[in-house]
């Protein structure tokens, strides 16, 4: 920058601090409409603009672009990965799709190949919150190794509410490993692959606007997710050059999952904490409570681990006679949090 710029931007400076000291209401007053103006305009830039580009330049057809034949989707059987699951059916795709082994799933087997008769789909159950990645990533391997998979999206994840030392460690680890660690194992796998073969294709990773702000009371969560829109950003010009692309996916809140409308101060105690009516706290936060699956000698996941290893016998995933509603369940993970130590 040469002397001429350092000394207007030092004049101009001087200048606003002389007028702050000399109007320090309207000097707030301006600083505010100057707030709202730059807020305004990331706000119509971040969506109206990709939505009017993307309204006239019409959703690009993954199946022409890459000349792929087979997706795959995590988290797949339910909100928006099963909304990708079916657009990329929609084009043309075959889809394999990687999520819990429960009730969403066995719907899902059903209702994909009936909705989509020329499509081909696999179901892959896993859990993608388990500590030994190879207990995902062996079942996907083996699933996609006679097909050439070219359109990764790694979607899966869950936000789980309360404070961040407010729940066992194993519970936010979960979370992190969910969200973060198995996007990361589950594209590894797939970009190699496609580097090896000499596929183009993309890998796309579900993150959230979480991911550019402090998140309290989903400490993890938010982590999660700036650390998968940095991993996407950093490995996108790695792999350009062979034809694939890497995104990422940053969501508003869709319908049903209205950011969990700020519940009584966790540190006001149990009372304040217990059946607190929160509304449309996702199912997904309920899932954030969900114990490891473990297999024993029956073929049907069971609940085990911290939550329930005070139980005798594992409860069985599929074998409840009704199982908890979305509010019920996310008040229970709530009073579950903040009645933690
Ligand atoms: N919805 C929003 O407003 C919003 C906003 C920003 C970002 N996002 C992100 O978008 C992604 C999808 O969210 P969503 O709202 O569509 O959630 P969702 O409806 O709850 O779907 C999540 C999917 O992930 C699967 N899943 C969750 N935990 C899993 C685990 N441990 N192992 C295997 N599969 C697991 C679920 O499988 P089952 O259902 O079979 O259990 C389900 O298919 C998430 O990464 C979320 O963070 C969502």
């Amino acid at each position: 920058m040469d002397a001429g710029w350092t000394s207007a931007i030092m004049d101009t400076a001087a200048a606003a601090r002389a007028f702050v000291a000399a109007h320090p209401s309207a000097a707030a007053g301006y600083a505010a409409a100057a707030f709202c103006v730059v807020f305004t305009a990331a706000s119509l830039g971040t969506f109206f603009v990709p939505w009017l580009l993307s309204f006239f330049c019409g959703v690009q057809d993954l199946k022409v672009k890459y000349g792929a034949e087979w997706a795959i989707v995590t988290g797949g059987t339910s909100g928006i990965g099963k909304a990708i699951a079916r657009r990329l059916a929609s084009q043309g795709l075959n889809v394999v799709i990687a999520a819990y082994d429960d009730k969403l799933m066995e719907e899902s087997r059903e209702a994909f190949p009936a909705e989509f008769p020329g499509c081909q789909f696999r179901f892959v159950p896993v859990d993608l919150s388990t500590a030994d990645e190879q207990r995902y990533l062996t079942p996907l391997a083996a699933a996609t190794s006679d097909i050439v998979v070219q359109v990764v999206f790694s979607n899966a994840g869950y936000i789980r509410t309360g404070l961040f030392d407010g729940s066992p460690l194993d519970v936010q680890l979960r979370n992190l490993r969910c969200n973060a660690t198995s996007s990361a194992a589950v594209a590894h796998l797939f970009l190699r692959r496609m580097r090896r073969s000499g596929h183009k294709g993309c890998v796309v990773f579900t993150s959230s606007p979480a991911n550019l702000t402090p998140c309290p009371l989903s400490a993890m969560y938010g982590a999660t997710k700036s650390f998968l829109t940095e991993l996407a950003v950093s490995v996108a010009p790695e792999v350009v050059e062979f034809g694939i692309d890497v995104a990422v996916l940053v969501s508003t809140a869709t319908h049903g999952a209205a950011p969990c409308l700020l519940p009584p101060s966790p540190r006001a105690g149990p009372a304040a904490a217990s059946p607190v009516p929160l509304r449309p706290l996702r199912l997904a936060n309920a899932r954030s409570t969900r114990p490891p699956l473990t297999r024993t000698s029956s073929t049907r996941p069971t609940l085990s681990g911290p939550c329930s290893s005070s139980s005798p016998r594992p409860r069985a995933l599929t074998s409840s006679p009704s199982p908890p509603s979305a509010s019920s369940a996310a008040a229970s993970s709530w009073t579950r949090a903040t009645t933690a130590p």
